[in-house]
């Protein structure tokens, strides 16, 4: 594919030349925390709109913290580098992962420690499926301690059992569950249950990402008048909500069935039309909230 960019060890390189060792650290116990951001290319000021981030340097940087990976490069230099792959990519929409790692050391305290960075990025053309079907994984999430709330490489090896029940059972989407049996997290994504002129979604305690999309669309619902509410939510209301998933690649995406039932009725349908049609006008620059969330990148 000719329109991904990758920049590694300091500048943009051919894609095939991102190489590492089999022996680091990366690859050896996986150790790595990254970031999903998008960008939208402003025709106008000739330049990409990053989306929240403050927030996603905050929580790359916070991931590092909890996983013991040493950052590599000051949040000024992955700001810069993060506009250097962005303006290979000018004209379109992007999606841009960085990614911090461990290359030598055990931990952050061994006498050989060393991090480095790298950043794929490529066009952001995000797509609808017809229908939305998820299914309850028969799996439970447990959170080691290092947690959900660092985004990293490790915990995503558990996403390699979701897909596989994803593929098995013909669906889009896997929902989990956490250690207490409530409803944690989708694959890629937050859950929010749309209810009753409410907007609910599980409490960070529910061993959940602080998801950077659902903050977004939580602001949204609370300036549409809709009560918010995040706390343990048991499976049951999966069943009787309308459930829609929030994340960086998905934007907001309504789940048509659960274990093959529908909950929620016409105004649930319509609050979360009113939510998607927010959040496309926030990340075009087209919502009073924009300003809060869109900032260029050059
Ligand atoms: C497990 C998990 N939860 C939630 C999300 C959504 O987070 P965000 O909205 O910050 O992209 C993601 C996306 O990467 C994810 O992988």
């Amino acid at each position: 594919m000719s329109d991904r960019v990758m920049w590694f060890d300091g500048a943009c390189v051919p894609w095939e030349d991102a190489r590492v060792h089999v022996w680091d650290e990366l690859a050896l116990r996986g150790a790595n925390v990254f970031e999903g951001i998008t960008a939208f290319w402003d025709a106008g000021q000739g330049c990409h709109q990053v989306l929240a981030g403050d927030a996603h340097l905050d929580r790359l940087f916070d991931s590092a913290r909890l996983a013991d990976i040493p950052a590599p490069m000051t949040r000024a230099e992955v700001r810069g580098a993060l506009g250097t792959v962005a303006a290979r990519l000018s004209g379109v929409d992007v999606y841009l992962r960085p990614t911090f790692y461990a290359r030598y050391g055990r931990s952050s305290l061994a006498p050989d420690s060393a991090g480095a960075m790298y950043i794929g990025g490529f066009p952001f053309r995000p797509t609808t499926p017809p229908a939305v079907r998820a299914i309850v994984s028969g799996h439970r999430r447990f959170g080691g301690p290092i947690g959900a709330q660092a985004k990293s490489g490790g915990s995503y090896l558990d996403f390699r059992l979701f897909e596989r029940e994803r593929i098995e059972h013909g669906v889009e989407h896997v929902l989990f569950l956490n250690d207490r049996g409530h409803v944690a997290e989708a694959d890629g994504a937050a859950v929010l249950l749309v209810r009753d002129g409410s907007v609910t979604t599980p409490s960070v305690d529910s061993g959940v990402l602080d998801s950077i999309t659902k903050r977004i669309v939580l602001d949204l619902a609370r300036r549409l008048g809709y009560r918010v509410d995040e706390r343990p939510v048991p499976r049951d209301e999966l069943y009787q909500a309308r459930v829609v998933l929030a994340g960086t690649l998905l934007g907001l995406r309504s789940v048509d069935s659960v274990d093959g039932k529908t909950g929620g009725d016409d105004a649930a349908a319509a609050t979360v039309c009113a939510l998607a049609d927010g959040y496309a006008r926030l990340c075009r620059g087209e919502h009073p909230l924009a300003p809060d969330y869109l900032a260029p990148l050059r």
